[in-house]
C-alpha cells in the first residue's frame, strides 16, 4: 500500500518507483534485542543474516523517532530508541498492506519504495478501556493492545474497577473475586428509557496471571498499561467486599450513573487501598497508576461520626478537601514505591494531587488548561470528542449509546495542544487519549464498532499534535486502512453507517429516545468554563 495511505500520516514521506519482495527467508541484520522486535511485529520468518536485505539500528535521538527507507536492494530501519524501531515496523506493516495483519499464511509480499522520517508530537498517546461496566476478556484487551500498537499508540488506560465491577483477582483478600465483580443482572437499553433488567448475570475478573500477561504483551509493543483504581468513589462493587469501610449504597450495581457509595475517607480505608495497589504493582510494569478522583458523592459523609471526627482532627473544612486529602495519601504511598499518579480533574480542584501528579482533563478544555497553567503534567482527555461511546452519527440506525453525537469529524478535531493556550500551558500538555466507557459497549465486537475508525483520527491528532484533515483522513481511511482493519479482525463502523448486523434493532440495543444531544452552544460553552464544584452531594443518573 502506497505511502500516502499511512494512518497516522507520518511527519514526512516520499515516494519512489519500484517495489522491494519481502518473503520468509529473507535476512535481517542488527542487534538481537532490535531483530526480535522486527521479527514479533512482523511475524515473518527473517533468519538473522551479517549482509541482511533488511536491516535495523538504532542511533540514539528524539524519542520513539524513525526513519524507514525501502529501496530496491532492501528495507532500512533506523531509529531514536527501541519505541522508534516498533513504530518503524508498524508503518512497515501499513505499508504492507492487510496481509500483514493475518496472523497466519504470509507469503511474498511487495513493499513500495520509498522513506519515512517520522516522530510523534506528543509524549503520552493513550487508548482508555472501560472493564469494568462490561468484563471484556482477555484476548479482548489483547487484541486492542494490537489495534493501538498499529496506530503508534503508547499508553493503555484500563479502568479496572467501578460501581459495576471489580475486575482485579486479590490474593490477600479473595473475598473480593467472590463478592465484587460479578452482578445479578443488567439494565436494559439506555438509563433513561426504564425498560427494566436483562435477568442475565454478568460478571468476571482479570488474575493477577493475567494482568502480567496483558502487561508484558503490552511493553513488547511499546505500550504502558496504566491501571485505574477509581477512588473514592465508584467503589460500591469494592464495598460488597468490605461493607465496614463504606458509606452509600454498596453492592455491585446492575445499571449506570453516579452512585452513592464511596470508601470512607479515613486512615483504615487508606491501608486498605494500598494494599491491593501493593498486589496489582507486583504484576504491572508501570511508572504510572490512575487514582480515578471523579464524581465522588459525599452526601453520607457528613452525616457519619468516623468521617467527620477525622476531617476534624485533620483541621479541614469541607467534604472536598476531606476528598484531596485520601487521594494523596494514597498518591504519597506510590510514591514511595516510585510510581506516579494520575487523576481525573476533580483531584486537581479538591486539593488531591502531589506536585508529580498527571491531572486527566475531563470536564472540557478550560480545567485542564488552568491545571497546566498551575504547573501540573496534563493529559486531555475531554468528553467532547474523545468520549468514544457517544453516538458516530444522528442515523437512526445507530445502536444505543449514552448520547452524542461525536462523529468522526469531530473526533478528528481534536486539538491536544491548542494555539489558543499561551506556551507555557500547552508545554504541560502531554498528551492526551480516548476513552472507551463501557456502559453501552457489552463485548468486543460492539467495542470494535464503538471505537474504530473514531480512534484512527485522534490517534492521528495526537501523533501529529494538530487537528487531522478530515477529508484527506478519509481517503486513507476507505483507501487502505479500513481494510487493514478488516485483516486485523476489527469490526469497525463503515463510514457510511452500520452494518445491517450492527444497528439499533428492536431488542436490548434499541435506540434511546431519551439519551443526551450536544447542541455546538452546549459544547462551546462547556469547553470554555471550569466546573463549579468536584465532589457532588446527590447521586446522579445518566
Ligand atoms: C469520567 O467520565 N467520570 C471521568
Amino acid at each position: 500500500m502506497s505511502f500516502d495511505l499511512l494512518v497516522p500520516a507520518p511527519r514526512s514521506a516520499t515516494t519512489a518507483t519500484g517495489s522491494f519482495l519481502l518473503r520468509p527467508g529473507t535476512g535481517l541484520d542488527g542487534e538481537p534485542h532490535l531483530t526480535r522486535i522486527v521479527r514479533r511485529l512482523l511475524g515473518m520468518d527473517l533468519p538473522d543474516s551479517a549482509t541482511g536485505e533488511v536491516s535495523v539500528r538504532v542511533a540514539p535521538g528524539e524519542p520513539e523517532s524513525y526513519r524507514l527507507a525501502v529501496s530496491e536492494q532492501g528495507i532500512e530501519i533506523e531509529a531514536g530508541d527501541e519505541a522508534g524501531v516498533r513504530h518503524a515496523v508498524q508503518t512497515l506493516r501499513q505499508l504492507i498492506g492487510p496481509q500483514a495483519y493475518r496472523v497466519a499464511g504470509k507469503k511474498e509480499v511487495g513493499v513500495p519504495c520509498g522513506e519515512v522520517i517520522d516522530r510523534p508530537a506528543v509524549e503520552w498517546r493513550g487508548g482508555m478501556l472501560d472493564v469494568a461496566r462490561h468484563f471484556l476478556t482477555k484476548r479482548t484487551v489483547l487484541k486492542y493492545v494490537d489495534l493501538l500498537a498499529m496506530h503508534r499508540m503508547n499508553r493503555l488506560h484500563l479502568h479496572l474497577t467501578d460501581d459495576q465491577g471489580w475486575r482485579i483477582e486479590s490474593r490477600s483478600f479473595p473475598e473480593i473475586s467472590r463478592l465484587a465483580t460479578h452482578r445479578p443482572e443488567t439494565i436494559v437499553g439506555h438509563l433513561y428509557d426504564g425498560r427494566g433488567y436483562d435477568g442475565i448475570p454478568h460478571g468476571g475478573y482479570y488474575t493477577l496471571d493475567d494482568l502480567a500477561e496483558i502487561s508484558a504483551y503490552a511493553r513488547e509493543r511499546g505500550i504502558i498499561v496504566v491501571p485505574e483504581i477509581d477512588l473514592p468513589g465508584h467503589t460500591s462493587a469494592l464495598l460488597a467486599a468490605f461493607p465496614e469501610l463504606g458509606t452509600g449504597e454498596i453492592g455491585v450495581q446492575r445499571a449506570w450513573g453516579v452512585k452513592s457509595a464511596t470508601i470512607k475517607p479515613v486512615p483504615r480505608s487508606v491501608k486498605r487501598v494500598c494494599e491491593l495497589l501493593d498486589e496489582l504493582l507486583e504484576v504491572i510494569d508501570t511508572p504510572y497508576v490512575h487514582l480515578g478522583g471523579d464524581e465522588c458523592v459525599t452526601r453520607d459523609w457528613v452525616g457519619d461520626p468516623e468521617i467527620a471526627a477525622h476531617r476534624e482532627s485533620l483541621g479541614l473544612a469541607t467534604e472536598g478537601e476531606l476528598h484531596g486529602w485520601f487521594l494523596r495519601e494514597v498518591a504519597a504511598h506510590l510514591a514511595t514505591r516510585g510510581k506516579r499518579a494520575v487523576m481525573w480533574d476533580e483531584a486537581y480542584q479538591t486539593g488531591g494531587t502531589l506536585p508529580d501528579t498527571i491531572v486527566m482533563g475531563w470536564r472540557g478544555d478550560a480545567i485542564a488548561q488552568r491545571a497546566a497553567a498551575d504547573g501540573f503534567d496534563v493529559v486531555r482527555a475531554p468528553i467532547y470528542p474523545t468520549y468514544l461511546d457517544y453516538d458516530q452519527s444522528e442515523l437512526g440506525s445507530e445502536p444505543v449509546t449514552i448520547g452524542g453525537p461525536i462523529t468522526l469529524a469531530d473526533a478528528a478535531s481534536f486539538d491536544v495542544t491548542p494555539d489558543a493556550w499561551p506556551a507555557g500551558e500547552r508545554a504541560g500538555v502531554l498528551g492526551g487519549q480516548w476513552q472507551a466507557w463501557g456502559e453501552y459497549i457489552p463485548h468486543e465486537r460492539h467495542l470494535d464498532y464503538m471505537t474504530f475508525p473514531r480512534a484512527c483520527a485522534i490517534a492521528e491528532a495526537l501523533w501529529s499534535g494538530r487537528p487531522a484533515d478530515y477529508d484527506d483522513l478519509v481517503r486513507r481511511l476507505s483507501g487502505g486502512h479500513l481494510a487493514r482493519l478488516e485483516a486485523a479482525g476489527c469490526e469497525y463502523r463503515p463510514l457510511a453507517g452500520p452494518h445491517p448486523w450492527q444497528e439499533s434493532g428492536t431488542g436490548g440495543r434499541a435506540r434511546s429516545a431519551s439519551g443526551m444531544r450536544w447542541s455546538l452552544e452546549q459544547r462551546r460553552e462547556w469547553s470554555s468554563s471550569i466546573p463549579e464544584s468536584a465532589v457532588a452531594d446527590e447521586p446522579e443518573a445518566f
